[in-house]
């Protein structure tokens, strides 16, 4: 049980940051029994309005229904049966249910989020929210715990069985493990995306990729009155150079506005902001107490929507593991926890690389028939078509 005294909270699992990752594993973990205690830097209202990823693959869909938490998303979510893949005067549809029998459903992180308070605030969770100078303890030990000041200036310690990291690419968890122990791998992408968010229907059925010589375009959306679009910009773009008119031209031009009777509708913009893009896998995502999960391991590419897919991949592994652990004093899904969530990280890692790298235009033209001869064969080969398929719409959790 979660208990207090000296100033001290007990618990089983003390989780660090209340994203995607954290909340849905301390709802894993709650629906079996075990307690958590949740803290995050940020407040509940920040979090929840995040705009971020948008897409969910059939695994997420299937955890989030199985840990009953889809009940608006079976509702309000928009199954999509594949993408369109694009380059000038080329447009073709990739079936995901035909190649895989898996599809993929629209939902915002946002949404996701929102759910995944909703039932830790039903459940009664401990959630402390705008908390500072959150650090990791004993590690090494059987004993670990995490101290961190509240939300009224308060010093606090929550001592725990287990620590769990899911305070994302810049918490302090990935730090915690030693120098000697952890190794990196870093990738950043000469590009940046502009992305935005505008009150106006979509223009199109599916998602679209387009490749363009001016730079990669997408059209994505939340639901039947907004729509999500990115751009390809050099990094360090400064968004005020980027004119709502500027940007609509810059997506009509490339994402073929006018071929064979397709148009794009422009309408308000209601948010814009520019990503930049990156690679990273920290290993092991295990040391001694201490467990990592969702970006606190790992940052993906944006192109091909696997970072919120992986974050809720990585504790689809761990709520088991913790759970036996815990509760059964079984070690096993726990020792094997980094190992067998790394093979999905690395094929994520892979995929989001690869999409990243064909549909970016870097200028150089050798780069661009490389790219076109690859769009070429992904959208004319069954073979091809079938790998990217089961790639995005997602492999099985425990792959
Ligand atoms: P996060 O969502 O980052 O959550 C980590 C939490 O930890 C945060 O709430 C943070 O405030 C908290 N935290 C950090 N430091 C501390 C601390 N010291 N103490 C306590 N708490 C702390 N993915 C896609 O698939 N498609 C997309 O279109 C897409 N767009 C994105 C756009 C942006 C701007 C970003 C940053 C990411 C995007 N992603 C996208 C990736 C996706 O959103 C992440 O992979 C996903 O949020 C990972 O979930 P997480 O819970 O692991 O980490
Ligand atoms: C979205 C983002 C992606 O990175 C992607 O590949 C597909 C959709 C989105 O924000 O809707």
């Amino acid at each position: 049980m979660t208990s207090e005294g000296d100033g001290v909270l007990r618990t089983q699992v003390a989780i660090i940051g209340a994203g995607p990752a954290g909340l849905l594993l301390s709802h894993l973990l709650g629906n079996a029994g075990v307690e958590s205690v949740v803290v995050e830097s940020r407040s509940q209202e920040y979090v929840a309005g995040r705009i971020r990823a948008g897409i969910l693959e059939q695994s997420t869909v299937d955890l989030l229904r199985s840990a009953g938490l889809a009940d608006r998303l079976s509702r309000e979510g928009d199954q999509h049966r594949g993408i369109h893949l694009q380059w000038p005067h080329e447009r073709h549809h990739l079936d995901f249910v035909d190649l895989t029998g898996r599809s993929v459903w629209v939902y915002g992180q946002t949404e996701v989020q929102k759910d995944l308070v909703a039932a830790r605030t039903a459940a009664g969770q401990q959630v402390h929210y705008e908390v500072a100078d959150t650090a990791l303890h004993d590690l090494e030990t059987d004993h670990p715990s995490v101290t961190f000041t509240d939300a009224e200036g308060r010093p606090r310690r929550v001592a725990a069985d287990v620590v769990v990291g899911c305070d994302g690419s810049f918490g302090p968890s990935r730090a915690a493990v030693p120098d000697a122990v952890r190794r990196t791998w870093d990738r950043t992408y000469p590009y940046s995306w502009l992305g935005i968010l505008a009150d106006v229907a979509p223009s199109t059925d599916e998602l679209i990729y387009a490749w363009h010589p001016d730079g990669f375009a997408m059209h994505s959306m939340r639901s039947s009155s907004v729509s999500r679009l990115y751009l390809q910009v050099p990094n360090g773009t400064d968004v005020a150079t980027w004119s709502d008119d500027r940007i609509w031209d810059a997506l009509a031009t490339r994402l073929g506005h006018g071929q064979d009777g397709w148009e794009l509708t422009p309408g308000p913009v209601t948010e814009k902001s520019v990503l930049p893009m990156r690679s990273y896998v920290q290993t092991p995502m295990r040391h001694g107490r201490l467990f990592l999960a969702g970006d606190a391991a790992h940052t993906v590419p944006p192109t091909g929507a696997k970072g919120l897919n992986l974050a809720v991949a990585d504790v689809g592994l761990l709520a088991p593991a913790l759970i036996d652990l815990l509760r059964k004093d079984d070690p096993r899904l726990a020792d094997a926890y980094s190992e067998t969530a790394l093979r999905r990280v690395w094929r994520c890692t892979h995929f989001s690389w690869w999409m990243t790298t064909m549909l970016h235009t870097s200028g150089d033209p050798f780069d661009e028939q490389l790219q076109l001869s690859q769009l070429r064969w992904v959208t004319s080969s069954q073979a091809g078509a079938t790998g990217l398929a089961e790639n995005y719409a997602g492999l099985p959790i425990g792959f």
